[in-house]
């Protein structure tokens, strides 16, 4: 048994065997770390289930390793050393939930009706219990099962089951790395294999304040000088990328893909310079703070992206986004926006008088490229902050409707007139109803003899 952490923040669990009464208090005890009232109930029924099925059941994964940390973490995956799929349906069905199976990997996701979601899968599809089985050959395939996994602290699992509830699986040394702040491989082969791990560990890194040790990184920098990171197909590289991305500092995560080599080796070729992680930590600031007032959203993702392709002709960007499958939606605000750059900071660079002239402009860019403007601060800054203080929810009190009532026949002259009344209302020049109408009536009078 490993020794019991003291670090501050971390719970250690030692292995211990309790009686079936005292588990219910020992469930309660150790499901406080999981601090969601929600996640302790599930987890609740997931033991009840166990306990039920004669199943052996074991939570794995990040939810472990942030509930060791004191860190939320609401995505429960389990491992179970017998027939996943049964175990999942029998859950299903006291939670009332959808389950949806993938026979070939023994694995099932149930869907709970908040949309949560609870992965389970098999560790073992045979299982022979003898009745003189020595306590811990139990344990023999969830131990492959872990040993398969990316990195120590994700090798942890705490058991759900009967007498060995509560107690923490640690086979390769998850706690020590957990104290130490380290990221470490379980093999050498483990980013060979599966070269997503050199982004998972940056992410880790990034995320937890941890540290590659120093072999990892060893590993990390050898599988990117042999191309492996390349080798990876465009939807793995896009899913890895972006969960960097919407990280909450993702900047530094991508400095140290650069310094690595990995990202040069995925096709983005900006220099990733001290200046430029300043520029994205401004944009994600100005990200922040003008969200609550954008009318269309703006994706963390895609503004990070877009700096990061700003410096590429429009087909190189647009080939590398189809390379990656990014949707084309997301393609056409990527490209749009990196269009609009150099226009955007012309216009905005100065001071714009005509509070309608600068309602045209800001509304002409992407959520994301405002965004960018403001991250620029002086005049940009003001003046994306006088069109999200001032301008950006002034609305007309009439629509298309109101005119077709007036008996006007629908035609695109209806977008250019509204268009024009609602500058007039933008600078002050018009207010109400009545007048917003009058003055639409006036211009399709005028347009409609041009
Ligand atoms: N895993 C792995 N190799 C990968 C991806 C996942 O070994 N390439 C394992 C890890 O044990 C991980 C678990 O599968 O903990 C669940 O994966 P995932 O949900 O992607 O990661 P989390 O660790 O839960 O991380 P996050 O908090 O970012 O969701």
């Amino acid at each position: 048994m490993k020794k019991p952490l003291s670090a501050a923040g971390i719970i250690s669990y030692p292995a211990r065997t309790v009686s079936q009464d005292e588990n219910i208090g020992e469930v309660d005890r150790i499901l406080k770390t999981y601090g969601h009232p929600g996640i302790r109930e599930l987890l609740k029924i997931i033991f009840a289930v166990t306990r039920h099925m004669k199943a052996s059941t074991y939570l794995v994964g990040g939810i472990v390793r942030d509930g060791l940390l004191n860190i939320q973490n609401y995505d429960i995956d389990i491992v179970v050393d017998g027939d996943g799929i049964k175990f999942g349906e029998k859950l299903a069905q006291r939670l009332g939930a959808r389950l949806d199976i993938h026979e070939k990997f023994m694995t099932a996701v149930l869907i709970l009706e908040n949309g949560q979601h609870i992965d389970i899968a098999t560790s073992r599809v045979e299982h022979y219990r003898k009745p003189a089985e020595l306590p811990g050959v139990e344990s023999g395939s969830i131990k492959q099962d872990l040993a398969r996994r990316d990195f120590t602290i994700n090798s942890l699992a705490l058991s759900l089951t009967g007498k060995n509830f509560g107690e923490m699986l640690d086979f390769f040394g998850g706690r020590e790395d957990l104290k130490n702040r380290k990221i470490r491989v379980l093999h050498k082969m483990s980013f060979i294999e599966d070269p997503t791990r050199i982004f998972r560990a940056v992410r880790f890194e990034k995320r937890l304040g941890f540290k590659m040790d120093k072999q990892t990184e060893a590993m990390a920098r050898h599988a990117i000088d042999m191309e492996i990171v390349s080798k990876l197909t465009g939807a793995r590289i896009r899913d890895e990328l972006i969960y960097i991305l919407n990280e909450d500092r993702p900047f530094n995560a991508i400095k140290r893909l650069y310094d690595l080599g990995a990202l040069s080796k995925i096709g983005i070729t900006q220099v990733i310079s001290k200046e430029f992680v300043e520029d994205m930590r401004k944009a994600i600031s100005s990200y922040s703070k003008l969200k609550p007032y954008q009318d269309r959203e703006s994706v963390k993702w895609r503004l990070l992206l877009i700096m990061m392709l700003r410096d590429n002709n429009a087909a190189a960007i647009e080939s590398w986004c189809l390379k990656m499958k990014i949707r084309r939606k997301d393609i056409a605000v990527i490209t749009g926006s990196i269009k609009k750059m150099p226009e955007a900071g012309r216009e905005l660079k100065k001071k714009i008088k005509e509070d309608s002239r600068l309602y045209d402009i800001v509304r002409r860019y992407s959520p994301e490229l405002q965004v960018i403007c403001h991250s620029r601060g002086g005049d940009h800054a003001k003046n994306i902050r006088r069109y999200f203080t001032k301008l950006v929810n002034i609305g007309l009190e009439i629509s298309g409707e109101d005119l077709k009532e007036l008996g006007y026949r629908p035609s695109p002259l209806f977008k250019e007139v509204l268009g024009e009344v609602l500058r007039q209302k933008i600078d002050g020049k018009i207010s109400g109803r009545e007048k917003e109408l009058a003055t639409a009536i006036k211009l399709i009078s005028q347009l409609s003899k041009n």
